[in-house]
């Protein structure tokens, strides 16, 4: 059972838009171009989220904290959603086929409903949210992988990282409140695993290939060394992924308090 039993929402807004390079990470191209990637599955994933979520609502009625936090989960995915909107409105005006991209998840979202009974929806939630919860803590830890950002993409990133890492044991409560399992989680958190990838790897060959990076073994190398190497991180990210498998994992097992408590001191209040 998670630690957590309130969620602060922030209603935050960025600039991002036209003053934002087109290249705004400064270790490479093909490096903005995977956080990018990464952005393009938000605004349908969340909404995903949200909608899996709330459909267990009802059965979570006699607990006020459950529900409490699935009000906030669903709060904070839907500003994320929005603030990842428009980040994506800004790559869609530099000519990327955001449209169409967007048009590709949102399919694969709606075969998943289409297909899978609802707790086996919220096991995928609760699969997924483990990778957006494992990168925000990778993100926060490591202040080396948005060091050479622009200043706002790096405040968007590290804030969405954040409250990933706040509401990260929500989805799998929910989950294991309703009944879930240790053999379906196990099952759908591989399933889920290889169709994510393989549409992250799929997306960053389209983005990199408009860049005319595709066949560039420069780019390819500055992304590897950048997500493997230095400031590396991936290889601890599937270590991370690895404890999902534990019979008795919860995602709090994984402690991110000094980095959300050191992100927080960052954070200027508004006047
Ligand atoms: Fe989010
Ligand atoms: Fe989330």
């Amino acid at each position: 059972m998670a630690t957590t039993t309130t969620l602060e929402v922030r209603n935050r807004t960025f600039p991002t838009g036209p003053a934002i390079p087109r290249d705004w990470h400064g270790a490479g191209r093909s490096v903005t171009r995977f956080f990018d990637n990464l952005s393009v599955f938000f605004p349908e994933g969340e909404r995903f989220f949200m909608r899996s979520l709330r459909s267990f609502r009802a059965q979570v009625a006699d607990d006020p904290v459950m529900r409490a936090l699935i009000r906030g989960f669903c709060a904070q995915e839907g500003i994320h959603g929005r603030e990842h909107e428009r980040y994506n409105a800004m790559l869609r005006e530099a000519g990327y086929p955001i449209d169409a991209m967007e048009a590709q998840v949102k399919g694969i979202l709606a075969g998943a409903e289409r297909l899978l009974p609802k707790r086996w929806q919220l096991a995928a939630t609760a699969s997924l949210e483990h990778f957006t919860a494992l990168m925000g803590h990778l993100l926060l830890e490591d202040p080396r992988l948005l060091e050479e950002a622009d200043e706002t993409m790096r405040a968007l990133w590290k804030w969405h990282a954040a409250e990933e890492n706040e509401h990260k044991a929500v989805a799998f409560d929910v989950y294991e409140a309703v009944g879930g399992n240790y053999p379906e989680r196990a099952v759908v958190m591989l399933v889920a695993t290889v169709i994510f990838w393989a549409k992250v790897v799929e997306q960053q060959a389209r983005l990199m290939a408009l860049d005319g990076d595709l066949f560039s073994p420069r780019a390819h190398l500055t992304l590897g060394r950048f997500l493997w190497v230095k400031p590396g991180g991936m290889a601890k990210l599937w270590r991370l992924w690895a404890a999902w498998f534990r019979p008795g994992f919860h995602p709090d097992d994984l402690d991110a308090s000094e980095a959300l408590a050191r992100w927080k001191a960052e954070q200027v209040e508004p006047a």
